[in-house]
């Protein structure tokens, strides 16, 4: 049976990823940290599955702990390391640069590290960002297009790129970056636009909500759906050679065109709740992402399934459904006090 490492299962990439491979009849090998309440709700419905359980073990870690990991990988043999844990939060990487550069860019070091030293045939994938284009040079964004990162986050994505292209060169490791475009979903983090959106407007439509406080409205991204772009990791590690792949959907909008479309489906106006709030701002901005993935598409033969408005609005259901339990357990505790 083939073994997997993923840093980061507990994230949203990493819960898609690890239902991915489990499928695939991979047996995962997730790497959490130690927390002092429950952090692992993305992944417990794969715990709680008798048929995926026996192959999904979690192991604690940190990608701040070089022996950590270095014990882990020579302990575990795998056969492919996805390296998906990170501080990713960019608006956080200002606060936090040196915490950020730690776990983002050596936390990749030290990872590349352990596996060379395993001396036998690894495949590695590094979840490098669009980020990196930051102040974009050239738009569409392509795999030869430079970078101008434009946060401490995306300054340790560009370190940890090419430190994962220099270990395929130096070393003849197995390594690929993917260079991905934002992707969100149902169990994106909530302090993410998308999600933070999704939440509060489906909270507004059952009055749980009044108000709902934005920074930047006229930054533009290019979104795509977390599941579609999970397996484009796994297929580039699928390849004859290591490569590095933009993945993208080749739209771009901005956060106020996805507010007319989360809004718009709940038949409500953003304007009258929306407020703009200076603290969201960021002190350099990226201002435009759209990449063009068509070398994914013609290597990998990889596309994009799910656009903009299915995205926005699968994200908009999902979080009404969890807007009405709320609301529930809401009416409950005013009946009963
Ligand atoms: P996410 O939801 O924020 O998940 C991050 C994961 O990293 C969590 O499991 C987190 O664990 C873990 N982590 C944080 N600090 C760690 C540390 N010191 N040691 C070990 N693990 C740590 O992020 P995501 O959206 O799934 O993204 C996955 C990866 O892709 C990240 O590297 C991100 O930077 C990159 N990326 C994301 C996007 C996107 O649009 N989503 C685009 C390009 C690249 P806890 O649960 O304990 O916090
Ligand atoms: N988070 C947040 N909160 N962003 C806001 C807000 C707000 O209240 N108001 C406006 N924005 C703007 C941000 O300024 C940014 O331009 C845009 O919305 C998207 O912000 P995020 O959703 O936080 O994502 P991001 O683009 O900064 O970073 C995400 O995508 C990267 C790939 O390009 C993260 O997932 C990174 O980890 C990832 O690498």
């Amino acid at each position: 049976m083939r073994k997997v490492i993923i840093t980061g299962i507990t994230g949203q990439d990493g819960s898609y990823l690890a239902e991915f491979l489990l499928k695939k009849g991979y047996e995962v090998y997730g790497i959490i940290r130690r927390s002092s309440s429950f952090h692992t709700g993305r992944i417990d419905h794969l715990y709680k599955d008798p048929h995926e359980q026996p192959r999904l073990k979690l192991v604690y870690g940190d990608l701040s702990d070089g022996s950590n990991l270095a014990s882990l990988v020579a302990e575990i043999q795998p056969d492919e390391v996805y390296n998906l844990g990170a501080q990713s939060h960019v608006r956080v990487s200002f606060d936090m640069p040196i915490y950020t550069v730690n776990v983002d860019a050596l936390g990749t070091l030290r990872l590349l590290d352990a596996v060379t030293k395993l001396h036998k045939p690894v495949r590695f994938y590094q979840a490098s960002s669009s980020e990196m284009y930051g102040k974009v040079i050239e738009t569409p964004q392509t795999e030869t297009t430079p970078f101008y990162p434009r946060s401490p986050y995306a300054c340790g994505k560009v370190y940890s790129f090419y430190q994962t292209v220099n270990y395929r060169e130096a070393y003849g490791l197995f390594a690929c970056n993917g260079i991905l475009f934002n992707h969100e979903s149902p169990r994106r983090g909530e302090t993410f636009v998308t999600r933070k959106i999704t939440r509060a407007a489906t909270r507004i439509k059952l009055g749980l909500q009044d108000k709902l406080f934005l920074g930047n409205l006229d930054a533009k991204r290019d979104w795509g759906y977390a599941g579609d772009y999970i397996e484009a990791m796994w297929m580039m590690l699928q390849q004859d050679q290591p490569d590095d792949y933009v993945i993208a959907t080749g739209q771009t909008y901005s956060v106020r065109e996805f507010l007319d479309e989360v809004f718009g489906h709940l038949d409500l106006d953003w304007q009258s709740f929306v407020e703009i709030d200076h603290r969201y701002y960021r002190p350099t901005e990226v201002d435009l992402l759209l990449g063009d993935a068509s070398k994914a598409q013609k290597i990998l033969g990889w596309e994009p399934k799910v656009g903009f408005r299915d995205l926005a609005k699968l994200m908009t259901e999902s979080d009404l459904e969890l807007a009405k339990r709320e609301k529930i357990l809401q009416d409950h505790e005013m009946q009963t006090r």
